[in-house]
C-alpha cells in the first residue's frame, strides 16, 4: 500500500454492512418472493442459527488412542450431540425412517453423502437429466465425474415431465444399473412410485429419491411417502418446500445402508457439520411435525391457484389439463410466453424485479414462501393481478410493499 493511504478496511466494513442491511431490507421485508427453490425460515430457526454453536465442533470417533477409548475428537460437546440426536429423530419420525442423518450441509453434499459410499466407482445409475426437469449435478460432467460413476438419463414426458413406469421397466431390465436416482429440480407430480420401485428392486438397483425440491410436501403428507414406497433412501435440502435454514440430511430404513453412509460421511464428504445449522433444523423439523398438515396442502393449494390465475391473465401455463401441478412449484410454457408476450421466462422475470416481484429466470415460479407467510388463494389471485400490470409496464412496487407488510413474518410456527 503506498505510504499516506489510509487503510481500506473501515471503507469496506461500511460498504459490506450498506450490502447487508440493503440486501435485508429488499429481500426479507419489500420483495414477494416467489422462487420454487427457497423458504423462510422462523425467527427461532434464525436465533438458533446465530448461536455459540455456530463457533463449535463435534466429532463423533470410534477410535482408541494411546490405549484409551475416545468416542469424540472433542470435549464440550454434551449439548451439542443432544441436539443433533434430537434433530435425527424427528427427521426420521416425519420421513418415517429408522435412521437419518442431518450432518449434509447441502441437498449437493446430500447426494454425495449417499452416491459416495452406495455406489464403487464404475457404478451405473439412472437419473433425471436437466433436459426432462432433473438437478444439473446429476449430468456427466458433475457429480458422476467427480464419484467415477456412469449416469445413463431416466427419460420423462411432456411439458408436466412425467414417468412412464413401463418404459422404465424396459430401460431397468435392459441397462441392469446398480440404481435408479429419482428426484428432479424442476418438478410438478409425484412419480408412480411402486411400479418404480418394483421394477428396480427385481434387477438389484437401489433406489434413492433426492426430494431436495418436495421435502416439505412429502413432511407434510401431501406429495408421496418415498419409503412406504419402497424407496431405499431419501436425501436432499431442506430449504425449498420444507422451510429449514440452508442445509441437507439423508434418512432410510436400511440399517446396512445407514451404516455405509453415516461411516463414510466424516473425513470423505465433510467434517464440521455445522451444529448451529442443525439446532436451527431441529427447530423446523419440530414445527413441520406441528404444522405440517395445515401448511403442505395450503402450498399446493396456493401454487395450483397462482398457476391458474397466470394463465388467465395470459401468461400460458403448462399442464392446466393436469390441475397444474401437485407440488409448490408450476411452470410458464416458454415458448407460448414468448409468442405471446414477446418475452420469455427470463425478460418477464428480470422487468418484473424491478416491482420486488422475485421469480426465477428458467421458467419457474413457487408459492412455498409466501404460503409460510400466511398468504391463501385469494392472495394468489392478488399477485396475479400485480404481476400482470408490473409486466404491462405499471409501477406497481408501492403495492407490492404494502402487500409484503401484511405477510411480514412466517406462520406455522
Ligand atoms: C433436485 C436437487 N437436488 C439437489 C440440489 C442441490 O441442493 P443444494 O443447493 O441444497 O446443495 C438441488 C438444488 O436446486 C436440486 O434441485
Amino acid at each position: 500500500m503506498a505510504e499516506g493511504t489510509p487503510p481500506q478496511v473501515p471503507e469496506e466494513g461500511r460498504r459490506l454492512r450498506h450490502l447487508v442491511l440493503q440486501h435485508e431490507r429488499w429481500r426479507a421485508r419489500e420483495t414477494i418472493n416467489l422462487l420454487p427453490s427457497e423458504n423462510f425460515a422462523s425467527p427461532q430457526v434464525l436465533r438458533y442459527l446465530g448461536t455459540d454453536l455456530a463457533r463449535r465442533y463435534t466429532l463423533p470417533l470410534d477410535q482408541t488412542l494411546h490405549g484409551e477409548r475416545v468416542d469424540n475428537g472433542y470435549a464440550g460437546t454434551r449439548y451439542a450431540d443432544a441436539i443433533e440426536e434430537l434433530a435425527a429423530r424427528a427427521a426420521a419420525r416425519l420421513l418415517k425412517a429408522s435412521f437419518a442423518s442431518v450432518r449434509p450441509l447441502s441437498g449437493h453434499v446430500a447426494a454425495m453423502s449417499v452416491l459416495a459410499p452406495l455406489l464403487p466407482r464404475g457404478a451405473r445409475y439412472l437419473a433425471v437429466q436437466p433436459e426432462d426437469g432433473g438437478y444439473d449435478g446429476y449430468a456427466p460432467g458433475y457429480l458422476p465425474a467427480v464419484l467415477g460413476h456412469q449416469v445413463l438419463p431416466l427419460p420423462l414426458h411432456g411439458p408436466t415431465h412425467r414417468a412412464d413406469p413401463e418404459e422404465i421397466a424396459t430401460l431397468l431390465r435392459r441397462e441392469r444399473p446398480d440404481a435408479l436416482v429419482l428426484g428432479q429440480s424442476f418438478v410438478l407430480f409425484p412419480y408412480p412410485l411402486k411400479a418404480i420401485v418394483e421394477s428396480a428392486h427385481e434387477v438389484g438397483a437401489l433406489v434413492l429419491y433426492d426430494a431436495s425440491h418436495v421435502l416439505g410436501l412429502i413432511m407434510g403428507g401431501v406429495f408421496q411417502a418415498p419409503l412406504d414406497d419402497g424407496v431405499d433412501v431419501v436425501f436432499g435440502s431442506t430449504h425449498k418446500s420444507f422451510f429449514g435454514p440452508q442445509g441437507g440430511l439423508l434418512a432410510t430404513r436400511r440399517e446396512d445402508l445407514f451404516r455405509q453412509m453415516d461411516g463414510a460421511l466424516i473425513w470423505r464428504v465433510l467434517d464440521n457439520t455445522h451444529l448451529n445449522r442443525i439446532a436451527g433444523l431441529a427447530q423446523a423439523l419440530l414445527e413441520m411435525e406441528r404444522w405440517g398438515s395445515e401448511y403442505a396442502p395450503q402450498v399446493v393449494r396456493n401454487t395450483q391457484a397462482l398457476a391458474r390465475t397466470l394463465d388467465e391473465h395470459g401468461f400460458p401455463m403448462v399442464g392446466a389439463a393436469e390441475g397444474y401441478t401437485a407440488s409448490h412449484q408450476a411452470f410458464f410454457d416458454g415458448e407460448a410466453l414468448r409468442a405471446r408476450t414477446g418475452m420469455g421466462p427470463a425478460g418477464l422475470a428480470r422487468r418484473l424485479e424491478n416491482d420486488g416481484l422475485i421469480l426465477d429466470l428458467v421458467g419457474r415460479v413457487g408459492a412455498a414462501e409466501v404460503t409460510r407467510l400466511g398468504m391463501k388463494e385469494t392472495d394468489m389471485t392478488a399477485l396475479g393481478e400485480l404481476i400482470q400490470r408490473s409486466f404491462r409496464g405499471e409501477p406497481v412496487a408501492r403495492e407490492v410493499r404494502a402487500m409484503r407488510q401484511r405477510f411480514r413474518s412466517p406462520e406455522y410456527c
